[in-house]
């Protein structure tokens, strides 16, 4: 199922009253077409509604109001654990409709930085896990988003638990999956890629076609450009960021 490429993209963050187009990706006919090996799971339930109603999701949508790529942030704890903060967030869920477009990046990384930004960023890590035979995910987190393997056994173990619970008891080591930290020099890397995009105004594939992009959603979070610049340039905690007015910028 070929969906027509739009001219123009908006950035939002996941209200409530965003489950029914997000509900139209996992749609057997439109999920099948861009996600042919079922790389990415089913998504329903309470979860999936609270973090779509609290913001943890992040996606590009058209005038009409399709969206054209998604990524969730699932946060990860144990179920006795009553911290507000989650232990770990999962970067997930990562589904687009445009190829060629890199757009996966830019709603990944503004999704990153802004549950980073948000008191309710994770104790840990942020990661995403990626089967290492799915090349385009591969080269989305190791390639332009420059995210670092996880190496240390007991980090994996913790995350790989969490982020499986329920699913299977997840406690040995798979070789054949890697997960991706953003650290600090990564979301170093993120902002870089917000400016990139902020400056370009646009998505664009290798044949030359663009389509317009609106990323206001991300400065309204406080992440304005003058932070991404300071983030950019090196100055890496929110009380240094925070610091930094506000700022006006043009649209
Ligand atoms: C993974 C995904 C979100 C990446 O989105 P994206 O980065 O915006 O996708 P693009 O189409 O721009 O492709 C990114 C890169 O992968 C390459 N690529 C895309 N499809 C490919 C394929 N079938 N085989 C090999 N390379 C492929 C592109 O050429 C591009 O390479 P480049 O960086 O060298 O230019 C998207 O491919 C997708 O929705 N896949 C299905 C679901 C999925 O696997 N999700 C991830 C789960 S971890």
């Amino acid at each position: 199922m070929s969906t027509p490429l739009p001219g123009h993209l908006r950035l939002a963050f996941t209200t409530a009253a965003n489950k029914p187009a997000i509900e139209e990706l996992f749609d057997p006919r439109v999920k099948q077409s861009i996600d042919p090996d079922a790389q990415v799971a089913g998504r329903s339930g309470d979860i999936f509604e609270q973090h779509v109603a609290n913001g943890h999701g992040a996606f590009l949508q058209d005038e009409q109001g399709t969206i054209y790529t998604l990524t969730m942030a699932w946060h990860l704890k144990e179920d006795d654990d009553a911290h507000k903060r989650p232990r770990h967030t999962e970067i997930g869920t990562a589904l687009t409709r445009l190829q060629g477009f890199h757009s996966a990046s830019i709603v990944i990384a503004a999704l990153t930085l802004k549950e980073w930004w948000s008191s309710r960023s994770p104790r840990g890590v942020i990661a995403g896990e990626v089967s290492n035979s799915n090349i385009p995910s591969t080269k989305l987190f190791r390639d332009t988003l420059a995210w670092k393997p996880i190496k240390a056994a007991g980090m994996l173990s913790d995350i790989n638990k969490l982020s499986y619970a329920g699913v299977i008891n997840y406690d040995h080591r798979d070789d054949a999956k890697t997960w991706y930290q953003a650290d600090r020099q990564g979301r170093q890397k993120l902002a870089r890629i917000i400016l990139d995009f902020m400056d370009r105004g646009t998505l664009r594939d290798k044949q030359g076609t663009t389509i317009t992009l609106d990323l206001a959603a991300l400065e309204d979070t406080g992440l304005t450009r003058l932070r991404l610049e300071a983030l950019a340039s090196g100055i890496s905690t929110k009380k240094a960021l925070r610091a930094i007015a506000p700022g006006v910028t043009p649209r």
